[in-house]
């Protein structure tokens, strides 16, 4: 299938990065059904959708009419069956390998055999995920950066089992949502997640070294390298468990100690400082 003619495409979870891909994929115009474990994340995943396109909307980013079609492009199930019929299938469920796998297994026995399965994991092997399935060739990484309405990378992660076909399609498709595409191998961490993790491992042992205050350590990085955000707002954005996650992974491919999460953001995630998700991270949102 090209591009252009894909219609409906099915989106696995609708947690932070779930909700603004599903956002995105309406915004261009196709119509989008996610699946979620219960009706109370699906609720959940439609109250982040909405609340994050009527900012788009203050934002001057889209008009009132253009967020009222989305809304109306857009269905929450909890029932796989709905996203049997979709023309492309972008998986954003937890960063959890066996899950990932169960979910390609069940999408490879439910959807039409031609259509591209994608993952948006942001390290984990795209060629485990394409061997769950009788389609190795149609599967390939789709990886969203946070928060994806806003963020205008793309980067597809190419498996040594992907076709060049899939790699095309993939491009196309990366267009077609408006983003800007690099591609990388089937590498943990990809390029950005790979170089992200030194750089906030690096911010956190500074931290637990007493070396500077993470208010200044923040206020540094903004300032002095002109970034958005500082270390440890971005990884109170992305969330603690998120990036130990992609940091375990990438220790486990390089066995490189610079890699695995330190200590104090272990101890973060066992905690339930997440951050902003949770309402508290090195920052405090409960306000
Ligand atoms: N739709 C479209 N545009 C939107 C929007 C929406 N729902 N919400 C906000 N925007 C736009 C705004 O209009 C604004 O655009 P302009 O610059 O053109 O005016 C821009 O987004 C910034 O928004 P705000 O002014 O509201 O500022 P903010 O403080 O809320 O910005 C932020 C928040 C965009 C997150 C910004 O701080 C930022 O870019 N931070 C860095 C984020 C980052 O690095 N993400 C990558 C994380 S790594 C990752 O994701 C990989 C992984 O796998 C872990």
């Amino acid at each position: 299938m090209k591009p252009e003619d894909i219609k409906k495409i099915g989106v696995i979870g609708c947690g932070i990065m779930g909700s603004g891909i599903v956002e995105v994929c309406a915004r261009a115009g196709a119509a989008v059904t996610y699946l979620e474990l219960d009706d109370e994340q699906v609720e959940r995943g439609r109250a982040r959708i909405e609340k994050s396109l009527s900012r788009g909307v203050e934002r001057g980013k889209l008009s009132e009419d253009d967020r009222v079609g989305a809304m109306s492009a857009i269905h929450g199930t909890t029932d796989y069956e709905d996203v049997a019929d979709a023309d492309l299938v972008i998986e954003a469920a937890t960063e959890h390998l066996q899950t990932k796998l169960e979910i390609f297994r069940v999408l490879d026995g439910i959807t039409r055999p031609d259509i591209v399965l994608a993952t948006n994991t942001s390290s984990l092997p795209i060629v485990q995920m394409g061997t769950q399935t009788k389609r190795p060739d149609k599967v390939v990484g789709m990886h969203f950066f946070n928060p994806p309405p806003v963020m205008k990378l793309l980067e597809l992660v190419r498996a040594i089992t992907t076709s060049d076909e899939t790699m095309d399609f993939a491009r196309g498709m990366g267009e077609r949502l408006g983003k800007t595409v690099v591609v990388a191998k089937d590498r943990a961490g990809f390029i950005v997640n790979y170089l992200l993790t030194y750089y906030l491992n690096s911010a956190i042992r500074m931290l637990e070294e007493e070396f500077a205050t993470k208010e200044d350590i923040d206020t540094a990085v903004k300032l002095g390298l002109s970034h958005p955000m500082g270390p440890f707002e971005l990884l109170d954005l992305i969330g603690l468990d998120t990036m130990m996650s992609v940091a375990e992974v990438l220790y486990d491919e390089f066995r490189d100690p610079d890699v695995a999460p330190p200590p104090m953001a272990r101890r973060m995630v066992h905690a339930g400082f997440l951050g902003r998700k949770s309402g508290k991270g090195f920052y405090d949102y409960s306000s």
